[in-house]
C-alpha cells in the first residue's frame, strides 16, 4: 500500500467517524427533548408562606388566578437587584392595562436578617407601585428559594456590619395555576421580558 492511499483511507475514515458522532449526538438530543416535553411539567417553584410590607402573611396560594414575576434579592444589593427589579418594571409598564392586571411582581428577600417586612415593602415600592416584597424566617426564605433552585449565600460581615448576600439572578414566571412556566436570565431587557409576557397573556 502506498503511503498516499494509506492516509487517504485514514482521513476517510476519521471524517465518517465525525460524521457518525455527530448524527449520533443529534438524533440523541432529539430523543432527549422529546422526552422532556413529554414529562410535562417542569418541577420548579412550591408552596411557601412568608410576609410582606404589612406584616401580612402571604402565601403562594394568594397568587393563584395571576402570573406571578418572581425575584429573590436582597434590599442591601448594590446592583444585581435594583437592575433587575428596574428591567421588571420597565417590562411592566410597557403592558397594557389588561396585561398588568394579570400580573404580579413580587420580590423575595434572601436576607431576612436585615431585610423586615417594613424595609422590603418599603424598598419594592420605590420600583413598581403593583410589585410585593416579602420576607421571612431564614428556614421559610431558604425553602422558597431552594424549591425554585435559586441559590444564596451569605458573605463576610465587615468592621461596619455590612455583608454581601451572593446570590442567583433568574426572574421566574409562574402561571395562573402555580406552574412554573419560564425563567429569564439577568439583564435579560425589558422590551424582550415584555413580549414574552404579551406572547402568554
Ligand atoms: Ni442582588
Amino acid at each position: 500500500m502506498s503511503r498516499r492511499l494509506f492516509f487517504a483511507i485514514i482521513i476517510t475514515v476519521g471524517v465518517a467517524a465525525v460524521v457518525f458522532v455527530t448524527l449520533g449526538r443529534d438524533i440523541m438530543s432529539g430523543n432527549d427533548t422529546q422526552q422532556r416535553s413529554t414529562q410535562g411539567k417542569v418541577n420548579i417553584g412550591g408552596p411557601f408562606q412568608l410576609v410582606d410590607g404589612s406584616g401580612k402573611t402571604v402565601s403562594d396560594m394568594d397568587f393563584r388566578g395571576k402570573y406571578m414575576i418572581l425575584y429573590f434579592g436582597y434590599t442591601f444589593c448594590p446592583d444585581v437587584c435594583p437592575t433587575s427589579l428596574g428591567e421588571i418594571a420597565a417590562a411592566l409598564d410597557l403592558l397594557t392595562a389588561d396585561e398588568i392586571a394579570q400580573v404580579v411582581p413580587v420580590f423575595i428577600s434572601i436576607d431576612p436578617e436585615r431585610d423586615t417586612p417594613k424595609i422590603v415593602g418599603e424598598y419594592v415600592e420605590h420600583f413598581h407601585e403593583r410589585m410585593i416584597g416579602l420576607t421571612g424566617s431564614i428556614d421559610a426564605v431558604k425553602s422558597v428559594a431552594k424549591s425554585y433552585k435559586a441559590y444564596f449565600s451569605k458573605g463576610e460581615v465587615d468592621a461596619d456590619g455590612d455583608y454581601p448576600v451572593d446570590h442567583t439572578s433568574y426572574t421566574y414566571v409562574i402561571g395562573p395555576d402555580g406552574q412554573f412556566i419560564t425563567a429569564y436570565r439577568h439583564a435579560t431587557p425589558a422590551k424582550d421580558m415584555a413580549k414574552s409576557l404579551k406572547d402568554m397573556l
